[in-house]
């Protein structure tokens, strides 16, 4: 699987990197437990002693309360602030008033506006649609705006009011006074950094498209927009490598789909498309809905980036229910970190990740959640199905 995101240059993939990594909540650090010795055992395999990981480690969530009394330790916030490549497992976020969501505050504190996905199938694995081998995706989602941003007033309180009022009395809007209200903005250069991200990738690894996913019929100055701007974008900087779907095939095809359409194609045809630039909250639907497509929510990796650092992370959450039991699937984590590798250009080490977590799910020992998907399958811990993949290495 290729999953390179910004490949270096050649001089700098012979060397050591550093990792700061948070080891998280819930099922945190039971996942790391299992996942890093897959990490280090695949970089010593492809490389020997010239490449190594230097793991350093951060203090968030929990664990950085219970030592410093913060969930985001200012010398944790300071390392970050200097960092290239981080890894984090799952934080909670506790459930009170006033408390942001730790991923929230780092998104935002690092400014990591671009949520990328991979989404590929696994042999193996039982898929809910008929040829989940021709769905090859990579989702580059935006992180910082549109309704995700946080500008929002409860039903009733004095703030609605305000501005429930101001929109009615100045701009003519009709808005009944009891609605509770939320603010979508999105901008012309908060829509073409992440379009940006989402051509280089297409070009910089042969892939045939880069579709713009929006609601523009309906949200023509917000959604309408990022199409607008993505398109802009490609004629401005990228002439002669990109052209418009139906004007030619020289070059990365751009099209766009508004999202409704875009959730059947993915469906019926998923082979039309590649890479996909959406907005936040499309985007947050299209890479679930797509990660069950393939059958693999459990496996689906991630990156929260932006122009310094690359936050790798599972998609999944702390998953309470299961924490301490030795059930959790370190997958996801583990084809994190194997994204990082190819991020960093170790593509050798990636390959021997994938083909070890594709052989584990061959021998159908798997933990609980991919059990149930994998007919036959022998239910294994977390332990052990990490070490069966370092077996396989
Ligand atoms: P979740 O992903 O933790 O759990 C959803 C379901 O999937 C549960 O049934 C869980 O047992 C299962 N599951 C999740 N990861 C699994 C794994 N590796 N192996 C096997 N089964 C797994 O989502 P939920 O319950 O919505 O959130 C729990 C907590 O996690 C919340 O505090 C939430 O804020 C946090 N969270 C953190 C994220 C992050 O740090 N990036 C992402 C999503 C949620």
């Amino acid at each position: 699987m290729d999953h390179t995101l910004i490949p270096l240059p050649k001089e700098e993939i012979l060397s050591d990197k550093t990792v700061y990594y948070i080891e998280g909540d819930g099922i945190g650090p039971e996942v790391w437990r299992a996942a890093r010795p897959v990490l280090d055992a695949a970089v010593a395999k492809a490389y020997g002693n010239d490449n190594k990981l230097q793991w350093v480690e951060l203090l968030a969530g929990e664990k950085g309360y219970a030592e410093t009394g913060e969930h985001l330790p200012k010398a944790t916030m300071e390392a970050l602030a200097g960092a290239e490549l981080a890894m984090k497992g799952p934080l909670n976020t506790p459930v009170g008033e006033g408390f942001r969501s730790l991923n929230v505050t780092l998104r935002q504190v690092f400014d990591l506006y671009a949520c990328i996905r991979p989404i590929k199938y696994f042999k193996g694995i039982e898929s809910p649609v008929k040829r989940p081998d021709l769905v090859d995706m990579t989702v580059f989602r935006e992180n910082t705006e549109d309704v995700y941003a946080g500008i929002e007033y409860q039903s009733g309180s004095p703030e609605a009011k305000k501005l429930i009022e101001f929109l009615v009395d100045e701009m003519g809007a009709n808005i009944h006074e009891t609605a509770g209200v939320g603010i979508k903005p999105i901008t012309p250069a908060g829509s073409k950094r992440l379009v940006k991200k989402a051509i280089d990738f297409a070009i910089e690894h042969s892939k045939p498209s880069v579709t713009l996913v929006h609601k523009g019929n309906i949200m023509k100055t917000t959604e309408g927009g990022f199409r607008a701007w993505g398109y802009e974008l490609a004629e401005e900087e990228y002439k002669g490598q990109v052209v418009r779907e139906g004007e030619g095939e020289d070059g990365v095809i751009i099209k766009d789909r508004i999202a409704d359409a875009m959730f059947q194609n993915v469906l019926m045809y998923p082979e039309q498309y590649s890479v996909i630039a959406t907005t936040n909250l499309n985007g947050d639907y299209l890479s679930d809905a797509l990660a069950a497509q393939v059958g693999g929510l459990g496996l689906a990796p991630g990156v929260n980036m932006g122009d310094n650092l690359a936050f790798f992370e599972p998609t999944h959450g702390t998953a309470p229910t299961i924490a301490g039991k030795d059930m959790a699937n370190p997958g996801s984590l583990i084809l994190s970190g194997a994204m990082m590798l190819e991020h960093i250009g170790w593509h050798e080490a990636a390959a021997l990740i994938h083909a070890a977590v594709e052989t584990a799910l061959a021998e159908k020992k798997v933990t609980v959640d991919l059990a149930a998907q994998i007919s036959g399958a022998t239910q294994v811990g977390c332990q052990e199905f990490g070490e069966r993949v370092l077996n396989n290495l």
